[in-house]
């Protein structure tokens, strides 16, 4: 039987709770018939570790990772360590040391979830965001001076490379392909930012000549933020750079009712490195610890994670116990409104996915 050799990466505040919870239905999902199993290896990183021995993964990390068929990620960030600090030192550590140039986010209202915005049904609003995942804002380029006296000087520049946005650009193209509306909105700022956002634009357009089935627009990333708001059905996919994306995908989420639901797949297209998959939600130090996490992020991050091993029965199967589950409002945790607890919405997935 296949066997697919995950690595579990908890790391900080509910991730700790939410990891597990996506290991217990991904195991029922293989008890049940399903024709492959799961070899989970955990790793303690995180701020514990940093505590431990001063950094978040140790120097050889990627090493342990690199044979894996998947990563499942929890979330990075601890109240005690600077976010710049456990942001570069295990999550950007993973997704730019193993390429995962693509960062997906697919955004739908789920069954029985309440959303915000009014005179929009479930419909009306169904999204991927790709989100360029290795170079802009995040890469990492610029330094201080000065540090400490009146004539301090601090820089973030945005890199972007020819190389890098055409992979991005093509990868999501062909994403909208493959949905049924083959339609895509490139994001950009190129009316202010007049270099590297037009050289953005100029790639799309070049690349789109090899995609003539799909329809594709320029949104202005401040106007796409009214647009999501008031016209979302006109949206399918979206592809950003990485700050925008990331801004935009939070707004994405919360519009679909929670950021506790949304999911993302950290991705390698070139299958060169291991994917990673997480939830959005961040590590919410404020309700660590008690139980009351919302585990669906994790479970529909999971369903990607499947997917993208090609097993798309599977995925289809958990997706559909996830929103046979959220369409119980008895089964909806507090970022719902609810009051169930992770456990039994855990428990609510594993029982349909035994019991069928
Ligand atoms: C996300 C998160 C991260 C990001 C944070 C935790 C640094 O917000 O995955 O969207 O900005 O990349
Ligand atoms: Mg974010």
């Amino acid at each position: 039987m296949k066997t697919y050799r995950i690595a579990c990466i908890p790391g900080d505040g509910i991730g700790k709770e939410v990891v597990p919870a996506g290991q217990e239905v991904l195991e029922a999902l293989a008890q049940s018939g399903s024709g492959f199993r799961f070899e989970f290896t955990s790793f303690g990183w995180g701020g514990d570790w940093y505590r431990a021995h001063g950094k978040m993964m140790p120097d050889d990390g990627l090493d342990a990772l690199r044979g894996m068929d998947a990563i499942l990620f929890g979330s990075a960030g601890d109240p005690h360590i600077p976010d710049h600090v456990t942001l570069w030192g295990l999550r950007l550590k993973i997704c730019q040391g193993f390429d995962q140039y693509a960062n997906v986010r697919p955004t739908r209202i789920l069954p029985g979830i309440d959303a915000p915005l009014k005179r929009c049904g479930p419909k009306d609003l169904d999204w991927v965001i790709v989100r360029e995942n290795s170079e802009g804002e995040y890469a990492g380029v610029g330094g201080r001076a000065h540090q400490g006296h009146p004539i301090e000087v601090a820089t973030d520049v945005s890199m972007m490379t020819r190389a890098g946005v055409e992979r991005i650009m093509r990868f999501a193209f062909k994403l909208a392909q493959s949905r049924p509306r083959k339609q895509l909105t490139v994001v950009t700022k190129s009316n202010a930012q007049r270099h590297a956002m037009v050289m953005w634009d100029e790639i799309a357009l070049a690349v789109s000549q090899e995609f003539p089935d799909v329809k594709w627009d320029k949104e202005l990333v401040d106007a796409c933020t009214a647009r999501m708001v008031n016209r979302p059905a006109s949206l399918d996919t979206l592809v950003a750079t990485n700050l925008h994306a990331d801004i935009l995908s939070d707004l994405a989420a919360a519009l679909a009712g929670s950021l506790g639901i949304a999911p993302t797949g950290n991705i390698d297209p070139e299958r060169r490195y291991p994917s990673m998959f997480e939830p959005i939600h961040g590590s919410a130090f404020d309700i660590m610890g008690q139980g009351l996490a919302n585990p669906v992020g994790t479970f529909w991050s999971c369903v990607m994670l499947l997917e993208h091993l090609g097993e798309q029965e599977a995925a289809r199967r958990l997706m559909q116990a996830v929103e046979e589950v959220t369409a119980d409002p008895k089964l909806h945790t507090r970022d719902l409104g609810g009051s169930a607890k992770t456990a039994e919405v855990t428990a609510a997935v594993r029982h349909r996915l035994l019991n069928r």
